[in-house]
């Protein structure tokens, strides 16, 4: 089949109450657009023509590496009139679908089906759904065969009552949407041309409409404000939980779980309630994350545990490390085996070797830390003077003593100790003790002459 696809995307949508054309909102952090060219894609059809408002510049620099053809329909005059701007340049021979860029749940099999069932006159997938209000109603004859669709604004009561509807995805060969669609009129309440009425067309030609229902209505909900986004978006979210579940990932509440990205994992992995993935997530097996955790952009290999609250941003986690309650993990970071952080610390750029121990309160920034040396609390890199950012740099089994700083640049040797509460400016050399602070100086009596004061 010589199949060419029409995606119809074009103004604002006035009831999303936005400044951002309507396709453009986002469905698991990507513009629902997308997910319809990820869907469209698996057709692999010969052409991809797309409808968008004049000012489609927006779309040519967000979709730059996509080849489609755009079109521009300078009014929005409806749906079938959004189809014949793109008409002349679709092949004559082809077969053409037609899918809308406001339905991002479709599945490629539902769209194949259309356009097989549209080659001899026109198919269409319609749905049978608990709400139908809002949308277009299917009209069966007696016999059950497929007369007309009636909008919403047009419809009367007895049709209300209809539930099956229109999911706006039709297909059929070129040279009859060519001949048909001139045809129809804005004759209706919204004044404009609805795709829609090509299906009373062909039937008073004699053409044959192919009405097939989505085994699942879920895949034809449409986004017309921000409420059905939302509705959108809880239903992508449950099909990826349940693709990770079905990887052997345990998800405590699915319907708390978001992924905005590609999730790659081992099996036995576990994650409590409101977990967020975003970007490329690579999870070893065994990987346990806690509740309220956001990973963006993170690879953590086996036997990991990221405990609740803890914040990761591009960065690698070697195996069997803990991390958390309440950390953040900033881009650049590398951590490998057996590493500790725990909570309220903060690690940035840094690379720790195994065995490293940060177990609360501290600062790690621009920093390369040998292996188990072990990080007070309250100690912090001094990384940042005001202009430029320097390092530091501390060799394994070294003890960083509670509330000290390290005022990079810096080297701490091997072995060496620095005492609690040192500010450290000079390098330490391997096996050293420094120790960095005032004497402690003793009053007798001092205590009661402080609170009689
Ligand atoms: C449409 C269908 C309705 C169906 C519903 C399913 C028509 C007339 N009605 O109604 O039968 O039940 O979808 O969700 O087709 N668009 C353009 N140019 C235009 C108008 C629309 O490109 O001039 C695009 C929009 O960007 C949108 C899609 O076409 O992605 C559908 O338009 P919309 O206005 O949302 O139609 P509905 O009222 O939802
Ligand atoms: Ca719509």
């Amino acid at each position: 089949m010589h199949l060419e696809v029409i995606v119809l995307a074009a103004g604002q949508g006035t009831r999303m109450k936005s400044r951002i054309p309507k396709v453009l909102h986002t469905v698991a952090g990507q513009p629902m657009l997308t997910r319809v060219f990820e869907t469209v894609r698996a057709l692999k059809p010969e052409r991809t023509h797309v409808v968008i408002s004049e000012n489609g510049d927006r779309f040519q620099s967000i979709f730059s590496e996509l080849d489609v053809n755009w079109v521009h329909q300078s009014e929005q005059l409806g749906t079938g009139h959004a189809v014949l701007q793109a008409l002349p340049d679709l092949d004559s021979e082809a077969q053409a679908l037609v899918v809308y860029g406001d339905c991002p749940l479709v599945k490629p099999s539902t769209l194949k089906r259309c356009a097989v069932e549209g080659q001899d006159g026109v198919g269409l997938i319609s749905a049978v759904v608990p709400e139908p209000y809002g949308l277009g109603r299917i009209i069966r004859n007696p016999s059950g065969n497929v007369e007309a669709i009636i909008e919403q604004t047009d419809i009367s009561p007895e049709q209300c009552e209809i539930k099956e509807i229109n999911s706006g995805i039709l297909s059929a060969p070129v040279g009859f949407l060519r001949e048909h669609l001139p045809r129809l009129t804005d004759n209706n309440a919204q004044g404009e041309i609805y795709l829609t009425d090509l299906v009373a067309e062909a039937v008073s030609n004699g053409v044959q409409v192919n009405a097939i229902q989505a085994i699942d209505y879920q895949e034809v909900l449409g986004v017309n404000d921000r409420l059905q986004l939302a509705q959108v978006e809880r239903v992508f979210q449950q099909r990826q939980a349940e693709n990770l579940m079905k990887q052997g990932v345990s998800i405590a509440d699915p319907s708390r779980f978001d992924c905005r990205g590609t999730v790659k994992t081992g099996i036995d992995c576990t994650m409590d309630i409101n977990v967020i993935l975003e970007g490329d997530i690579e999870l070893g097996d065994n990987v346990r994350i806690g509740s309220n955790c956001i990973l963006r952009n993170v690879q953590i290999a086996s036997d990991t545990i990221i405990k609740e609250n803890t914040v990761i941003e591009e960065a690698k986690i070697g195996r069997a490390c803990s991390i958390g309650p309440f950390a953040r993990i900033r881009p650049g970071t590398t951590l490998d085996d057996k590493v500790g952080i725990g909570n309220f610390v903060e690690v940035k750029n840094s690379q720790l070797a195994s065995g490293v121990k940060a177990a609360h309160l501290a600062y790690l920034g621009d920093a390369e830390i040998g292996t188990d040396t072990n990080i007070g609390a309250g100690a912090i890199t001094c990384n940042y003077d005001g202009k430029n950012k320097h390092r530091t740099t501390i060799g394994d089994n070294v003890f960083i003593g509670s509330n000290t700083s390290l005022i990079a640049p810096i080297t701490i040797e091997s072995g060496s100790a620095v005492a609690a509460g040192s500010s450290i400016t000079r390098n330490v050399n391997a096996d050293e003790l420094v120790i960095e602070r005032a004497d402690q100086r003793i009053v007798k009596g001092g205590g009661t002459r402080f609170r009689r004061r």
